[in-house]
């Protein structure tokens, strides 16, 4: 009995040692420990058949039930700690940081594509000597039609194109009215770009119902068609390329006499003809001209002494023209992926 009782400790604690080294998880070891050292476990079992044994042959056995027992603590602790040493060897290097990496980039904004076309167009006159100046978005008919001789019954004025407001006022329907009260503040000579925001009712996909235009105006004393001629043949030079072609054609407007419209020549096909330039080699850029009269005699200077021409344009027109962009909408929409290429 107690022969039998030294060697199944024995033998228990080599079965023990086994499954513990093959334990592959510190819940399987645990496990083990249950299994061995638990209250209701081997070793336990084997402590209650010890006290049934008596004299030499109780302490021979008892002994080695014993030996058995710290071999058994022994190897758990032992692969308890190999296993606990190979977790931390594991989240130590899932942890890693590779100080080699590149920081993350702060994302850096940048100016609206159209923002910077119109501060290039801006900066061409200002270069010439124009001053900036600006005027409100809600107009009234006088400063947006009437006193750039708009008849009363202009089609421009038509619920049409033109968002009305209550109280008799309007979004502007484009720059010209800074005309009007750059003129009747200032005396001449006067030099003038105006940037800004105008709105018609329209919408597809060369035409939103909110765009920008940069206004241009020169008053003095016998200036001429020539002199128009000249500063916007440099501005599309400059804007678009050296060699680029521009011509004239004639153009109504209201406030203008005589009118034209300025074309330059088609920046995709360069003159061939093409789906953009509809074939005719030419792309209108801007509506121009010589100051009307009328508008004169409306801000009091008197047009017998007084001569100015003016222009204006659309910025989103000129950025798509420029960049080869098909859809106006394309300015608004804030997707990024179109914004980071300018
Ligand atoms: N205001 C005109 C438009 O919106 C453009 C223009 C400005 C034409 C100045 C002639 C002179 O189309």
């Amino acid at each position: 009995m107690s022969e039998s009782l030294v060697d199944q400790s024995r033998a228990l604690a080599a079965e023990a040692s086994d499954a513990v080294g093959k334990a592959d998880s510190l819940a399987a070891i645990e496990s083990l420990r249950v299994l061995y050292l638990g209250k209701k476990g081997r070793l336990a079992e084997m402590f209650r058949r010890l006290a049934e044994l008596t004299g030499s042959e109780k302490s021979l056995a008892g002994s080695a039930v014993n030996t058995a027992k710290r071999e058994i603590e022994e190897a758990i602790r032992s692969r308890e700690e190999v296993l606990e040493a190979q977790a931390r060897d594991a989240r130590l290097s899932s942890e890693t940081v590779d100080v080699s990496l590149p920081g993350r980039q702060p994302l850096r904004g940048r100016l609206h594509p159209i923002t910077q076309v119109m501060d290039e167009i801006v900066g061409v006159f200002s270069a010439l000597g124009f001053a900036v100046a600006e005027g409100p978005e809600v107009e009234t008919d006088r400063y947006n039609f009437e006193a750039l001789n708009f008849p009363l019954d202009h089609p421009a004025r038509d619920m049409q194109d033109t968002f009305f407001l209550p109280g008799g006022l309007l979004l502007r329907t484009h720059t010209s009215p800074v005309q009007v009260r750059v003129m009747e503040r200032l005396k001449p000579p006067i030099r003038i770009v105006a940037p800004g925001k105008v709105y018609r009712r329209d919408a597809d996909v060369t035409h939103a119902p909110m765009f920008h235009q940069v206004e241009g105006f020169l008053v003095d004393r016998e200036v001429s068609f020539a002199d128009l001629k000249g500063v916007l043949s440099l501005f599309a030079r400059t804007v678009f390329s050296p060699d680029v072609r521009v011509r004239f054609r004639p153009s109504f407007f209201p406030f203008v006499e005589p009118g034209a419209e300025m074309d330059i020549g088609c920046v995709l096909c360069g003159g061939k003809g093409c789906r953009v330039c509809g074939g005719s080699g030419w792309l209108e850029i801007l509506g121009a001209g010589l100051i009307h009269p009328n508008v004169f005699r409306a801000v009091g200077y008197d047009p017998e002494e007084t001569s100015g021409f003016a222009f204006g344009m659309g910025v989103e027109r000129i950025a798509m023209l420029r960049y080869g962009i098909d859809d106006i909408r394309l300015f608004a929409e804030n997707d990024l992926r179109f914004l980071h290429q300018f």
